[in-house]
């Protein structure tokens, strides 16, 4: 793997934490993201005052972009009864008030489009998060690439028809319609974490016959056609992310010498940014998680193609943050469970880094100095 050495020691100035980047017609104030993350709090995948006071308040903390959770593009999509939905019109306008909020603070509103495939149906983390019987408020079928369950206790998923596939293809860009409605300005595709789109990526989880899997070719299809297809439905200026899970950290299964190939086959259909995650679609594996565990996936996928890239995983400290930038390994960093400890973490980590940011003026007389 290319260490980065030479381009950190270059004679080109390498962009900082701070700095805006510019992805289509968006001028991203600076480079930190608050990751997408399931809040379990809807009722009918709607949006609630929690997404308000959840992702504003982020926005209020001056983060360059707050994504919200995995939204399902279907109701069998979610993972649990309480996930966020936009899969009718209905959808909008609840989003539309976080969203609003959140530019109005200079913040870029993001959202995460999924669906669950054969992780659907179960319960929220802090109830266990286990399959729920039809019983317990669960669905079924649910479906997938293959009828090969998650795990025990899941449920076997339905294979998807061919006919069903282009339907899901259709969900993704009609969401992706309902999302600019909303006012949402960049989209990304949650490809990762063994949710459905990555279920037909990797081999472990696609065992299809037909032209959706067997070769690389035939397992990216899906992935493709609907990035081609938000793509085609979403505004050309706006920006086009896609979560990726790097790695199954599994023999057998999805590489990253597959991620790399497969991001030679989204950059020409419109993505502008891939979200380096990794694993979540083989239970058990073993993941040597650490702090910047992933970030070497987002610096090899970087170079080798040429794509901007986002890191996640562990990345908690204003240094560790700005590094990552300033040595070319991404071009911006996702944090998570950070932002759940500190809604206002880039006002600090600019402190940290001697750079001057515009504080909420309600807050102004809080500002350290
Ligand atoms: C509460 C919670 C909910 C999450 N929900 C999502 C999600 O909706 N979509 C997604 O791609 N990742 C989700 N993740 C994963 C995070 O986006 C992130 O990739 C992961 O937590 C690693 O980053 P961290 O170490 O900064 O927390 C979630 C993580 C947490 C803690």
């Amino acid at each position: 793997m290319d260490s980065g050495f030479a381009i950190y020691n270059s004679k080109i100035p390498m962009p900082s934490l701070f700095d805006p980047l510019r992805l289509r017609g968006l001028e991203l104030p600076h480079r930190i993201m608050v990751s997408p993350m399931c809040q379990y709090s809807c009722v009918d995948g709607f949006a609630t005052d929690w997404h308000l006071v959840h992702l504003g308040s982020r926005a209020v903390g001056r983060a360059a972009a707050v994504f919200a959770e995995a939204t399902a593009v279907t109701p069998d999509g979610r993972i649990s009864p309480q996930d966020l939905g936009i899969w009718s019109d209905a959808h909008i306008e609840p989003l539309q008030r976080a969203f609003s909020f959140i530019e109005r603070q200079g913040s870029i509103p993001g959202i995460q489009l999924a669906h669950a495939g054969r992780k659907a149906s179960t319960a929220e983390p802090w109830n266990g998060g286990k399959p729920l019987s039809l019983q317990q408020g669960g669905w079924t079928p649910i479906f997938g690439s293959s009828d090969l369950p998650f795990n025990e206790g899941y449920q076997t998923p339905q294979p998807l028809s061919r006919s069903e596939i282009q339907q899901i293809v259709a969900a993704f860009a009609d969401a992706a319609r309902r999302a600019d409605a909303a006012g949402a300005r960049i989209i990304e595709l949650h490809a990762a974490h063994g949710y459905l789109l990555h279920s037909f990526l990797s081999p472990l989880s696609n065992q299809r016959q037909d032209e959706y899997g067997g070769t690389f070719e035939n397992r990216i299809r899906i992935v493709c056609e609907t990035a081609a297809a938000v793509r085609k439905a979403w505004p050309e200026r706006l920006p086009l992310f896609v979560r990726i899970s790097a790695t199954d950290w599994s023999e057998g299964g999805w590489t990253i010498e597959d991620s790399l190939a497969l991001v030679r086959h989204l950059k020409p259909l419109g993505v502008d940014l891939v979200d380096c995650s990794s694993g979540g679609n083989v239970a058990g594996a073993k993941i040597p998680v650490g702090p910047g565990y992933q970030v070497t996936f987002a610096e090899e996928i970087r170079r080798a193609t040429g794509i901007c890239t986002g890191a996640v995983g562990m990345i908690t400290q204003p240094a560790q943050a700005d590094e990552i930038i300033r040595r070319g390994q991404a071009d911006v960093v996702f944090l998570a469970r950070q932002f759940l400890r500190d809604p206002y973490w880039p006002l600090i980590a600019a402190r940290e880094l001697g750079h001057e940011i515009q504080w909420p003026v309600q807050y102004e007389r809080a500002k350290l100095k």
